[in-house]
């Protein structure tokens, strides 16, 4: 999809279909500002149409009309939209569906600049660009026979080309990180492996100047004594790596994302059951989300210096792997019982968290699909929020709600913790039935004492069915929370 910006009048340009919305409330429904033009040109076509009840009234439904008088276009395209930010995202993607149903070559859309009471033109755009965009990705990689995909142009049309135009960026490099994510995510385990994760991280700080990369290979990682992380990958043949891509933009201390990234989480000794274990592919979309929110923040090279970390594994059972009742010493001099080997994202995030303190970090965030627990507490609408400070809790929340990729905080009390005391270890790696979300949470809050910290829990977001594979989140919350702390 291509997307270009022009400033012609609406009933020029010539295209195969010309888009423009009506805005749905109570009952009836509204012209913006630019299918009224198209009324006035054409000589009340559509208010005639609107008498006859012709015209899309629900929200999402969209209707085509030809030979439209004095309109150059081929077609002219209604969508009914409800006029607030879930709505435009919701016609966002109802319009690359229909665009793609009917094999659209060529559309442009008349942004309203009225009728959004609480969204600027610039988010409009946006948001717009951003759901166009990441709907238009498809995983066909693997498939040795792929449907021809149609390359559409899509020209916004504007009077307002330079507030428009950073809102078409920041929506671009937004679906650009989502697809990047969805892309690794969707890879499956025998290709997207610690050392694949490695290489791609290695070619995308190629690809910006404000991007450097450094990989640690096992003997690195045995020199820092991360002992924890090294007891998940010990019982793989696939080493491990724990990739540091940092962009540069600006001032000051840095933000640190921290992914995790277990390329397949087969559980270990502690085997999960068969049922489902090809979704196990998806335990690395922290990793993803924060390599992906790299491409972003490096493609709006934004003023502020954030750092992603992602410590990379494959969890195995084998001879030489963990067996429940081993103890560990991780990086930090903690000593951890593993209780269970499945428990292995906290593993390998605790020992990456130390590693990142070094760092000096303003604000240091974890994304990880940690546990199953959180998709029975929040289903699959709401990232998981840990935090040790009020104020990053409230930044992140507030990101959430921004974006529409929304998250829900959970405690951190001392409580939880207890539940993570071991007989013959300085803590246990898992906190029993009750409330596992947390006392994973709580397992990681433990090595993030002294920094402000977060934890996102995305294992009910980062991906829903096995039909739509990844779904690009949170790439949008930890964008808008960075775009948020630039001065
Ligand atoms: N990667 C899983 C969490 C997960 C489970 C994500 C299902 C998505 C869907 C994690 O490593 C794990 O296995 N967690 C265990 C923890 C338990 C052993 C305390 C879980 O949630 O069952
Ligand atoms: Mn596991
Ligand atoms: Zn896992």
């Amino acid at each position: 999809m291509k997307i270009e910006i022009k400033n012609i009048a609406l009933e020029k340009v010539t295209t195969d279909v010309l888009v423009v919305g009506i805005v749905e409330s109570d009952n009836n429904s509204e012209f913006t500002d630019k299918l009224s033009v198209l009324d006035k040109v054409s000589g009340g076509f559509f208010a005639d149409l609107k008498k006859q009840n012709l015209l899309p009234q629900k929200a999402g439904a969209i209707r085509t009309f030809c030979n439209v008088p004095k309109i150059a276009a081929k077609s002219v395209a209604v969508i009914a939209y409800k006029a607030d930010k879930k709505g435009l995202e919701t016609a966002a993607k109802k319009l690359s569906a229909y665009l793609a149903e009917y094999q659209i070559k060529q559309a442009s859309i008349a942004l309203p600049t009225d009728n959004l009471t609480d969204l600027s033109t610039t988010d409009t755009a946006k948001i717009l660009v951003q759901n166009l965009l990441s709907a238009d990705y498809v995983c066909d990689e693997y498939k040795s026979q792929t449907e021809e995909k149609i390359d559409i142009d899509v020209v916004f049309l504007t009077d307002n080309e330079k507030t428009i135009a950073i809102g078409v960026e920041q929506g671009t490099a937004i679906a650009e990180g989502m697809n990047t994510l969805k892309a690794l995510g969707n890879a499956p385990g025998n290709v997207c492996t610690p050392k694949y994760l490695a290489h791609y991280t290695k070619k995308l700080a190629k690809q910006y100047d404000s991007l450097s990369v450094e990989i640690l290979k096992e003997k690195e990682i045995k020199a820092l004594k991360m002992g924890s992380l090294l007891s998940v990958s010990k019982g793989s043949i696939e080493k491990p790596r724990l990739i540091k891509l940092e962009h540069k933009g600006g001032e000051g201390n840095p933000i640190i994302l921290v992914g995790k990234g277990v390329t397949f989480d087969s559980g270990g000794i502690s085997l999960k059951p068969g049922a489902g274990m090809d979704e196990m592919k998806y335990d690395m979309c922290g990793a993803g989300s924060v390599i992906g929110t790299m491409k972003t923040i490096a493609m709006l090279n934004l003023p502020i210096n954030v750092i992603g970390i992602v410590p990379s594994v494959e969890n195995m059972p084998s001879d030489r792997a963990s067996k429940p009742g081993d103890i560990v010493t991780s990086m930090s001099g903690k000593t951890i019982e593993i209780l269970n080997t499945d428990a292995e994202g906290r593993l390998i995030l605790c020992d990456a968290i130390t590693y990142a303190k070094q760092f000096k970090p303003k604000a240091l965030i974890d994304i990880a699909t940690l546990t199953g627990a959180v998709i029975i507490g929040l289903g699959t609408h709401a990232t998981g929020l840990m935090s040790n400070n009020d104020e990053l809790a409230e930044q992140l929340l507030r990101a959430g709600q921004q974006s529409g990729d929304r998250a829900w905080q959970l405690p951190v009390w001392e409580e939880y913790t207890e539940q993570l005391k071991s007989p013959f270890a300085d803590l246990q790696n898992i906190g029993g039935r009750e409330a596992g979300t947390i006392t994973a949470g709580c397992f990681l809050g433990e090595f993030a004492k002294d920094v402000a910290w977060a934890h996102l829990d995305i294992a009910g977001t980062a991906w829903q069915t096995r039909k739509e594979g990844a779904t690009g989140r949170p790439v949008p919350l930890l964008v808008e929370y960075i775009m948020s702390q630039v001065k």
